[in-house]
């Protein structure tokens, strides 16, 4: 019997996820609809009537486990519902949250039925038929030696042309704010066959765009593939190899650590044109005191030469960042010396957050906590001057024809929304048959967050047959360098 048929002989049920927090999160979720999938569940957008809820949740920043517990009052209310016309909805903490407070959540609400980690998510199957059958809850937030990927089936099931896949996890870098050593621990790599393997797959189902996703990335090394003369692979190394996949257009990285960025990965922009010329390299502080009671490891300095090397390689690269303002100790010479930084560094993009104190790191112990007003007009200035310089960089692209992967229909009838090489939004007027392909598009305009374009002329006006799709070899690749 197929894996099919057999699931048509199962009655469906309904599996709502709700996920918060990195794009570590969104691949986590995406992975256990897949796992449910063939026990029959059916993906909903609301839990309303749901035989299974999961929140995977993010730990990342303060109020994240309140968000939780109210989350969890509300479905608290649907499953007695549910429970009084004789059904039943199960209730599942996955995630950061669920790895920092474990047992705690059953405790502080018994509603919930299981609580497991990033870590062991894959037994996911085994967990809810342990709880069809034993009454009380189950808590799986360990560490495993076994490696979850290998576990996970590889036929993954996606929908669209872009796609998330996680090939690094953990952290070994213990900044003095941050949660994620504790929550996800300690960095692991998957190997390059196993990515390429699930990379294969997706471009199978017709993804053309592929983002290689890690808490720290850029510190990847994976298990080469046989006869390739070395032990691991780098980062750098990973995606040459990957861009030699047929179908597979664009590749991407998130996030990747300054002290990471080694000499092979920042060529790499330079010489692989599937590589798109956008690079998300958070710097957090531009003062070299607060870097060093970050823990971050490096001086601004060190920042800054890195990003000149990075625009010699490529001088058209959309650089984005994060910020965080009113970490202990932040006075406002150093927030002064963050926005000497940005000022030279020029972002197309950035994230920029207050300092909240996180219980167990280091820093929400630190004397000198900033007061939250100040912390409030700091973040205010940084965010006017990200802002200026992310309408400079889009107002940089007008008049310039791009290459745009078209990924899904626009909120107006006859409108398509894509991406730029920079990872813009770009809205423009295009027929259906044109989704998944990579066109060229006039920049006309931008808005506060995307831009407008439209189609190069001639192009794409026909009903699908007659026209060459624009690929490499674009005005200098699918970037535009100046
Ligand atoms: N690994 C990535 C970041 C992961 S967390 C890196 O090293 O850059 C994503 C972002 O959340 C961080 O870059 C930081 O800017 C922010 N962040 C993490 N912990 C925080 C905290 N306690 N308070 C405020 N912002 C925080
Ligand atoms: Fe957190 Fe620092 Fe690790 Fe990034 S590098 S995940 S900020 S500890
Ligand atoms: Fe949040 Fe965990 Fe990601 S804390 S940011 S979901 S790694």
């Amino acid at each position: 019997m197929t894996r099919d048929s057999e699931t048509s002989l199962k009655t469906r049920k309904k599996l709502h996820i709700q996920t918060w927090g990195c794009q570590m999160n969104v691949y986590d979720s995406q992975r256990m609809e897949g796992l449910l999938r063939p026990l029959g569940y059916e993906v909903s957008d609301s839990p309303e009537g749901a035989d299974l809820v999961i929140l995977n949740t993010c730990h990342i920043r303060e109020k994240a486990a309140e968000k939780v517990y109210s989350a969890l009052g509300r479905l608290k209310k649907m499953k007695d519902a549910k429970e009084q016309q004789g059904g039943q909805m199960r209730i599942a903490v996955a995630g950061c949250v669920a790895q920092a407070e474990g047992a705690e959540i059953t405790a502080r609400a018994p509603q919930v039925d299981l609580v497991f980690g990033p870590q062991s998510y894959h037994k996911l199957p085994e967990m809810i038929a342990l709880a069809a059958r034993q009454k009380g809850d189950i808590l799986e937030t360990e560490f495993e030696v076994e490696d979850k990927f290998d576990v996970l089936a590889k036929d993954r099931k996606v929908e669209g042309y872009s796609a998330f896949v996680t090939i690094q996890e953990g952290c070994d870098k213990f900044c003095t704010f941050c949660v994620v050593p504790y929550t996800r621990g300690a960095e692991v790599s998957r190997s390059v066959d196993s990515i390429t393997g699930e990379i294969r797959a997706l471009v199978a189902q017709g993804v053309r765009e592929v983002t290689l996703l890690g808490q720290n990335v850029n510190a990847y090394h994976g298990q080469s593939p046989a006869g390739s003369g070395s032990e691991t692979f780098g980062l750098g190394a990973l995606l040459r190899h990957l861009a030699k996949i047929d179908g597979l257009d664009r590749l991407r990285f998130t996030t990747s650590h300054p002290r990471d960025m080694d000499e092979d990965l920042i060529s790499a922009f330079g010489e692989e044109e599937k590589l798109m010329p956008y690079l998300h390299l958070p710097v957090q502080s531009g003062s070299d005191k607060i870097l060093k009671a970050m823990n971050r490891g490096h001086k601004a300095e060190d920042y800054l030469r890195l990003i000149e090397k990075i625009r010699a390689a490529r001088s058209d690269i959309a650089l984005s960042g994060d910020f965080i303002v009113g970490f202990p100790g932040e006075t406002q010479a150093d927030f002064e010396e963050t926005m000497a930084l940005i000022r030279e560094s020029q972002y197309a993009s950035a994230f920029s957050f207050k300092y909240s104190r996180r219980p167990g790191t280091p820093g929400a112990v630190m004397a000198k906590q900033v007061a939250e007003d100040e912390k409030d007009a700091r973040l205010q200035a940084l965010q006017g001057l990200l802002e200026e310089q992310k309408h400079a960089f889009n107002a940089g692209c007008v008049g310039k024809v791009l290459p745009v992967l078209l990924e899904s229909k626009g909120r107006i009838d006859g409108q398509l929304n894509g991406r730029s090489p920079y990872l813009q939004g770009v809205h423009l007027a295009a027929k259906d048959h044109l989704l998944g392909q990579i066109v060229p598009v006039r920049i006309l305009a931008t808005k506060t967050n995307s831009l407008t374009g439209q189609l190069v002329s001639g192009y794409g006006q026909s009903d699908g047959v007659g026209h060459t799709e624009v690929g490499q070899g674009f005005e200098g690749g699918q970037g535009v360098r100046s």
